[in-house]
């Protein structure tokens, strides 16, 4: 990689070490990671931001090959590990849509992960059941990283998260976050909460009653002394927040679609809503969105929806850049 002169002196932690942290590891949970780490992790992705911004494309991983494995529909994660891979010079096979793969002719997980590890050097897993990352795991020597598995966990989109209110708030600590909608099978909010029980934090959650936060998440993290709240209503808590993170009420999960068609439309963030939130603060949503958020919220500078996407390119490519042992 030659770096432009008036990059030269920066001190960007990247290199060909081949060692390091989380070299060779799987990204399976957020409960791997400890604060240090995190720390870790960000100044990696900040360094990947300048790289981009002044170079686009460089050749880091060159050489190096990412199977995006998908078993559940994605824009985002995909593409943006897809695009992470490119741009540290390295490629991609993907399979985004298994039902043109041998799944279909009824292979196995541990059967398609050996497979795909004999071309990769890292595969990228999402699939409809929680645990099945963990499982591919067990199959593979390279490292499998969980881009979403069912409605367990989405440990990047969490880290990319955190980086997304660390760059629009400028601290983690003191925050008061309030995470609205779907918090029974949204695996986002799942990951970001026991994230964010590793600060000194605040946490409320709005939900319709049959899509509340998971009693056994909200026991461990009380263990960990996070102060916890529900509530049903936005405007008992939205003045108080600094972060608003909207979810999309996740219909493919439902037995039962008149449930579903009970709860769609129970909380949509439009520029009314805005005016009662703080000034400083950072509305959020994984994505993507289906009427929860209005577009006419999208040019209130508060909205940090589209740039959370951005940040997810340059946190994924701290984590392939990672595992693969050159950072
Ligand atoms: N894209 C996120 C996920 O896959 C959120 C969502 O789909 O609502 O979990
Ligand atoms: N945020 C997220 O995971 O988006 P996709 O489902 O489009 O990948």
């Amino acid at each position: 990689m030659t770096l432009p002169t008036h990059l030269q002196s920066m001190h960007l932690p990247l290199g060909d070490q081949r060692t390091g942290r989380f070299y060779g590891q799987d990204i399976l949970s957020v409960a791997q990671f400890a604060r240090d780490d995190l720390e870790y992790i960000f100044g990696v992705a900040e360094a990947m931001r300048t790289m981009v911004a002044h170079i686009g494309t460089f050749d880091l991983l060159k050489g190096k090959i990412l199977a995006n494995l998908f078993y559940e529909p994605s824009t985002r994660t995909s593409s943006s590990f897809l695009a992470a891979m490119e741009r540290l010079g390295g490629s991609v096979i993907p399979i985004n849509e298994v039902k043109y793969s041998s799944v279909s002719k009824g292979e196995s997980l541990p059967d398609t992960v050996r497979t795909l590890e004999c071309y990769a050097d890292v595969i990228v897993l999402r699939h409809p059941e929680t645990g099945a990352a963990a499982i591919a795991a067990q199959a593979a020597r390279k490292p499998i990283i969980n881009a979403g598995d069912g409605i367990g966990e989405h440990p990047t989109q969490a880290l990319l998260d955190l980086f997304t209110i660390r760059q629009e708030l400028g601290r983690v600590d003191g925050l008061t976050v309030t995470m609205l909608g779907d918090l029974k099978y949204g695996r986002t909010v799942h990951s970001l909460a026991k994230l964010l029980s590793l600060f000194n934090v605040t946490l409320n959650y709005v939900s319709p009653e049959i899509l509340r936060m998971p009693a056994d998440l909200i026991k461990q993290l009380e263990t960990k002394g996070v102060l916890q709240r529900e509530q049903r209503d936005l405007d008992s808590v939205l003045a108080e927040s600094d972060v608003l993170y909207v979810t999309r009420v996740q219909k493919e999960r439902f037995e039962n679609l008149d449930e579903y068609e009970s709860v769609k439309g129970a909380y949509v963030i439009t520029p009314e809503t805005m005016k009662r939130a703080k000034t400083k603060m950072a509305v959020m949503h994984p994505l993507p969105r289906v009427g929860e958020i209005s577009p006419d919220v999208d040019s209130d500078s508060r909205a940090a929806y589209f740039r959370q996407m951005e940040y997810g390119l340059y946190v994924r490519m701290a984590l392939l850049a990672m595992v693969l042992g050159k950072a």
